[in-house]
């Protein structure tokens, strides 16, 4: 029954949108396997799935409405585990030039769902790449949950981490939706791109007619990379979605200015995330990214080749390949690639968080004082600005250990701060007016990454 219900919503829900499109559209958009959920066996890499790409006439539809709704091909939901199924769904969106685009996410149903109202956690995976195939909708099923946690592999257990969490939040009565937020292009650290794929991931999620609704209480969580696409969703949510009700959201490791995370990284082992946030910002901005191209050196060892290689990189090989070199070497100019005016103008717009808007619902910012990759003063920069404005936050800075470290320390404060916020009980529990900062201590692992 609750099948049969699933399919007929859909289907009404793609005729009553087909209607309103171009006949050049309907004719690709009316076939039902383009609309109903198709289980396929073997999950393919986004590059060489034909359903990873918009049906034409995309343009038309708002924000958030459902695009190709299917079941995910393969096992993954005996790969979380507390998962009765999952879903993608490729759904319309905005890009950072504020142009029509779209991106897929993948819905996790819990096995058992909560008895008294229905929760979305919202979860950005920090992935990371500039590859599309190192998507979150194809990546999460290379990897097997380790349970472990980072003990100093770091970032190369991300993608580990990012199943126990997940398996985690399904066991109790989350859904989980999981987008590829960097969109088809893999712009990473395009932070406008990424607040808006968040927010319409959330939108196609409640809307999907497979178990929440606009009643749904929902929250976002991501650590790092994921705190960009979090944070910026909730920047923006006021101007693109003001109809939505975002009820908190976690943000650890917080990337509040992307220009100082590139000096820091520089020629330390974390510098293949100088690579991304250079490149990935001016990605969807044709003349900035030749602008970019014509400054690589095309001879020596740090060339134009073994920079643009990063684009067919996991991040675990992206890591490897950029240990400790300065990212700089690799322009003609050194480190005045970042003044010239059109690569400026895109990193400008996409990286500086709190001139977009101000939270409007409770937020928890966890960080490491000595964080490594993203100064500490940045947060704090960030906190006292939405303070000053009315936000109400949870600031709480922890003594030990570094970027990779706190991932860990500040879990289960993370995740007790979100249970709150999904099940009404925050006020209860947390100070929900202005603004609380605190120093803590949680040292879980100390390896000073
Ligand atoms: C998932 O499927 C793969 C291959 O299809 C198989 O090797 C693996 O054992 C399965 N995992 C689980 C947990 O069922
Ligand atoms: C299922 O959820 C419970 C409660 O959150 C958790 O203890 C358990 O580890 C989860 N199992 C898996 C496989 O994720
Ligand atoms: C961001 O960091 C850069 C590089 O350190 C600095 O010049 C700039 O003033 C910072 N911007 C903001 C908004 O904090
Ligand atoms: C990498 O750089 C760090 C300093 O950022 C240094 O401590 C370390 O020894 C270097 N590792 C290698 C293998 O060169
Ligand atoms: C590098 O700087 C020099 C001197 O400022 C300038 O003449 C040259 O055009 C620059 N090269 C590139 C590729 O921008
Ligand atoms: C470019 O750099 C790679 C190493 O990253 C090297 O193998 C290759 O020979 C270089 N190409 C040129 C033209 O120097
Ligand atoms: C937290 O510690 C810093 C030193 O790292 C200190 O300057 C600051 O006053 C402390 N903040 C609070 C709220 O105790």
């Amino acid at each position: 029954m609750w099948c049969l219900d699933y399919l007929v919503r859909n289907v009404l829900w793609s005729l009553l949108a087909w209607t309103s499109l171009t006949s050049t559209a309907s004719a690709h958009l009316t076939s039902t396997s383009d609309a109903l959920a198709v289980h396929s066996s073997v999950p393919l890499p986004p590059s060489q799935d034909p359903r990873y790409r918009a049906p034409v006439g995309f343009e038309s539809y708002p924000p958030g409405a459902i695009l190709r709704l299917r079941k995910a091909a393969g096992n993954l939901s005996t790969i979380t585990g507390n998962c009765s199924s999952v879903y993608n769904i490729l759904y319309r969106t905005t890009d950072s030039r504020y142009r029509p685009s779209w991106a897929v996410t993948t819905l996790f149903l819990p096995s058992k769902q909560l008895s008294s109202n229905t929760a979305l956690l919202s979860y950005q995976l920090p992935y990371n790449t500039m590859d599309v195939d190192q998507s979150p909708s194809y990546s999460l099923y290379s990897s097997q949950p380790s349970g472990a946690g980072p003990s100093n592999g770091g970032a190369f257990q991300i993608a580990d981490n990012s199943l126990t969490d997940i398996g985690n939040a399904l066991g109790r009565g989350w859904f989980v939706t999981v987008p590829d937020f960097e969109g088809p292009s893999a712009a990473n650290v395009a932070a406008i791109q990424e607040g808006h794929a968040t927010i319409d991931s959330i939108r196609a999620s409640l809307r999907s007619g497979l178990g929440l609704d606009k009643t749904s209480r929902v929250a976002l969580w991501g650590y790092s990379g994921g705190s960009i696409a979090s944070e910026w969703a909730l920047e923006f949510q006021e101007q693109y979605a003001p109809e939505l009700q975002i009820h908190g959201a976690a943000l650890g490791g917080l990337v509040a200015n992307n220009t100082r995370c590139i000096y820091v990284v520089d020629g330390t082992p974390l510098a293949y995330i100088a690579v991304g946030a250079i490149m990935g910002p001016v990605i969807q901005y044709p003349e900035a990214y030749e602008r970019l191209v014509s400054q690589l050196k095309t001879s020596g060892s740090h060339n134009k080749t073994g920079f643009l290689a990063a684009k067919k990189m996991s991040p675990t090989q992206g890591f490897a390949a950029f240990y400790n070199q300065s990212i700089f070497d690799y322009f003609v100019n050194g480190s005045a690639v970042l003044y010239d005016p059109l690569i400026r103008q895109a990193h400008l717009e996409n990286q500086f968080m709190t001139y977009h808007g101000v939270p409007r619902s409770p937020v928890f910012v966890y960080k490491a004082i000595k964080d490594e990759a993203t100064p500490i003063e940045d947060a704090d920069y960030y906190v006292n600005r939405n303070c000053m404005l009315g936000a109400n936050i949870l600031y709480e800075r922890n003594s030990v250990g570094g970027h990779l470290d706190e991932m860990v320390n500040g879990l289960p404060r993370a995740v007790a701060w979100l249970e709150s916020i999904l099940d009404g009980t925050y006020s209860d529990r947390y100070n929900a007016h202005g603004c609380t900062i605190r120093n803590v201590t949680v040292s879980t692992v100390n390896s000073g990454t």
